[in-house]
């Protein structure tokens, strides 16, 4: 294993640190570039050269990742050449350009959440062949569905440290795979062998300026599962055992063949997790209450072998049209026994992904008095309810999948 000094090469390797002690870390520099790598495609200076040095300098940080069996298998193709660019933004514009432009036109002047990703995809397209330097990270290796970790999974990781070397030098790039499916035709213009993958697209150029900003995500506790699948705790505590306090939840999510307002006109119906739950029977309106909308309040009624049938009064908390429908089993979230949430997130317009989510407490429930008999099995029992929760929550994911996706 060669490391990238290389005492022959004219160009400066100081910019990889050879020592670096984390006591002494800039945290909000290291943070502000993770979290402000944008996919810049509208603010690209095309007029700005990109000295190959930078890019290279670039390369070498990447190749600082990590690599399956510590091989160097990854290879980086950096697109300087007019008729290159030409030949690959002739393909990109083939494969997804058009397609780009198309849906651009469409949706401007609409609210459409993704209009403004739509205009800044469109104008990359459009001016793919004018930007300074396109860079394909390679591997060696093929994906072979063997299900194995292969060499594949070395490069990814490298290819986004290139990304952020790059954010730190005042370079601006966005990660593009749109045009990895015309597989033959790129390996015919740029001479790739077989048995290597090349894995992205990353158009390089200075950004023209101006801030970059995170982004709303979600947060690292509604996509972290603790232990095991679809085990969600708002405040996890590190030293103790599972309990009721750390706000414990269940989460399950489902790919659905149906756009989000076929999926809405399901879920925002109060009743139809009672089609599939073997726990939840059935709700009603509370009088005088006509949902659903924020502030709306029902009376759900349950069953349960160990506890019999109980009734609930919940109040709706979150109503987004073809987005987002919860509430909290009590008056508010604060105080709520219980939380639950569905959430749609559309995929490619036509298609979605259901999530439904659970969260425990913090206000007392039907738990409250099984704990309070049994403090040591705490933990046992918030495992199980996450369980029955889990199964039941599943049920109603897959019944609302089958409904949605019937014609
Ligand atoms: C796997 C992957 C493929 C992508 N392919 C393209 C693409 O072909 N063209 C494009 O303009 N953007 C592409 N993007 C960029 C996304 O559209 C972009 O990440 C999204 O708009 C969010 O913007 P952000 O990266 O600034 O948060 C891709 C991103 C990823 C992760």
């Amino acid at each position: 294993m060669r490391l990238t000094i290389r005492m022959d090469s004219p160009r400066s390797t100081e910019h990889v640190p050879a020592r670096y002690d984390v006591e002494t870390v800039d945290l909000a520099s290291v943070d502000g570039v993770l979290s402000t790598t944008r996919s810049v495609r509208l603010r690209l200076d095309l007029d700005r050269p990109v000295p190959n040095d930078v890019l290279l300098d670039c390369i070498d940080i990447a190749e600082q990742g990590p690599g399956g069996g510590n091989q160097s298998s990854r290879r980086w193709l950096i697109i300087r050449d007019k008729a290159q660019k030409e030949a690959l933004s002739d393909l990109y514009w083939e494969g997804a350009g058009k397609w780009m432009v198309s849906a651009r036109d469409k949706l401007a002047g609409t609210e459409h959440r993704n209009t403004r990703v739509m205009r800044s995809a469109a104008h990359l397209a459009e001016h793919l062949t004018e930007v300074p330097a396109l860079v394909i990270p390679c591997i060696w290796g093929v994906h072979d569905d063997s299900k194995k970790p292969g060499l594949f999974d070395s490069v990814v990781q490298s290819a986004w440290s290139f990304c952020l070397a790059a954010r730190a030098r005042g370079l601006a790039t966005a990660w593009t795979t749109a045009i990895l499916n015309q597989d033959a035709e790129i390996r015919e213009i740029l001479e790739i062998p077989e048995g290597v993958t090349p894995i992205a697209l990353l158009p390089v150029a200075y950004s023209t300026g101006g801030d970059f900003a995170s982004v709303p995500r979600r947060s690292a506790e509604e996509v972290s599962y603790f232990d095991k699948w679809g085990r969600t705790y708002e405040d996890r505590d590190d030293q103790s055992p599972r309990s009721i306090a750390e706000r414990p939840g269940a989460t399950v999510e489902i790919d659905i063949d149906a756009p989000p307002d076929k999926v809405w006109s399901l879920i925002s119906d109060i009743s139809v997790s009672a089609q599939f739950s073997e726990e939840f029977q059935g709700a009603e309106w509370v009088e005088g209450h006509h949902g659903p909308a924020v502030g709306a309040q029902f009376v759900g009624t349950n069953r349960h072998p160990a506890i019999g049938e109980w009734q609930t009064t919940s109040t709706i908390t979150a109503f987004v049209e073809n987005e987002q429908f919860g509430w909290a089993v009590g008056d508010d979230e604060e105080t709520a026994a219980a939380r639950w949430r569905w959430e749609i997130d559309e995929l490619h317009g036509h298609r979605c992904r259901l999530r439904h989510t659970v969260r425990l407490g913090p206000g007392p429930s039907g738990l409250t008095p099984a704990i309070e008999a049994m403090p040591d099995k705490e933990a046992l029992i918030v495992d199980r309810r996450q369980q029955e929760h889990l199964a039941n929550m599943r049920r109603c994911v897959e019944g609302v999948k089958a409904l949605a996706e019937t014609p």
